[in-house]
């Protein structure tokens, strides 16, 4: 079997098919696809305004498209709240960050689904299971590599803003999760801390787990992402890799005065 007929075999784990949103004028997508393969960062580039954010929250719940079709693992979904996306195994970091500042780390992680005390306590009381809460924290924490945070009751609000954004990753990574979504984490970050995110994303790619990352910063995508998605006026304009396309032609396709040719694109998994 060669090499094209393998890749050929590997079936997107998300896909979506000519999706349509608009916000009464405004179209946010349209007819847009989207494909995850197992295994792969995919990064999602698009200028301001293309749709990038409206397209992943279709996939992680917060907008029902008016049009077209998603799936996950090869099964059909509809997906029309957040807890929806979660259960089907998507977890999203939201471009606007979602972390309550007053809470320590362990509560953040559990934030919705807090572990109860085993026993009527628990059952019957909703008594919250501090202890076992931090050490599953810790454990998550220092599986994902993130050794800077020792203490696992500091309140988030004490924490770096890369700190924080790695609550949130490991937040997304912790709950068995299928595929994670990164909406631009490391626009509001200093070059320290957007390098441990930076991180923190290699470490997911390391355990195979796939990864959508918007991001506007072009030198972290070529240098993370296995395929680059292009996003222009509310669809997918092409996909390319950072072996086949430089930084500035992912620009000039990004607005429109170049267009590639689908067989020039990587449609398909990389590896
Ligand atoms: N809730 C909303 N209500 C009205 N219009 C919206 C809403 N969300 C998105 N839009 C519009 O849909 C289009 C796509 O927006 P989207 O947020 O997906 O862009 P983006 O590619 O994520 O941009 P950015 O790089 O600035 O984050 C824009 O024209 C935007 O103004
Ligand atoms: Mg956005």
């Amino acid at each position: 079997m060669s090499d094209t007929a393998t890749a050929v075999d590997v079936k997107p784990i998300v896909k979506g098919r000519n999706l349509v949103k608009t916000f009464g004028h405004v179209v946010g997508l349209n007819h847009a696809d989207l494909d995850l393969f197992p295994g792969e960062v995919l990064a999602v580039i698009g200028d301001n305004g293309a749709g990038k954010s409206t397209l992943i929250k279709c996939f992680s719940g917060a907008h029902v498209p008016e049009a077209g079709t998603m799936e996950v693992d090869g099964r059909p979904v509809h997906f029309r709240s957040t807890n929806d996306a979660r259960a089907a195994g998507i977890e999203t970091v939201f471009q606007t960050l979602a972390v309550s500042p007053a809470l320590d780390i362990a509560t953040n992680l559990f934030l919705g689904r807090e572990l109860r005390k085993p026993g009527p306590l628990g059952q019957f009381f909703r008594m919250m299971d501090k202890k076992q809460m931090r050490t599953q924290a810790a454990q998550q924490l220092s599986d994902l590599g993130i050794s800077t945070m020792q203490d696992i009751t500091q309140a988030v609000e004490t924490l770096s803003g890369g700190q924080r954004q790695a609550v949130a990753v490991a937040r997304a990574a912790a709950f068995g999760s299928k595929v994670i979504i990164l909406d631009e984490p490391t626009a509001a970050l200093g070059v320290r801390e957007s390098a441990r995110v930076l991180q923190l994303i290699h470490d997911l790619r390391e355990k195979g787990m796939p990864v959508i990352l918007i991001s506007h910063n072009m030198p972290q995508v070529f240098e993370i992402a296995d395929r680059i998605h292009v996003q222009r006026l509310g669809r997918r304009a092409a996909v390319v890799t950072p072996q086949s396309h430089t930084a500035n032609d992912a620009v000039a396709i990004m607005t429109g005065a170049v267009q590639v040719p689908e067989e020039e694109q990587q449609l398909g998994p990389v590896r």
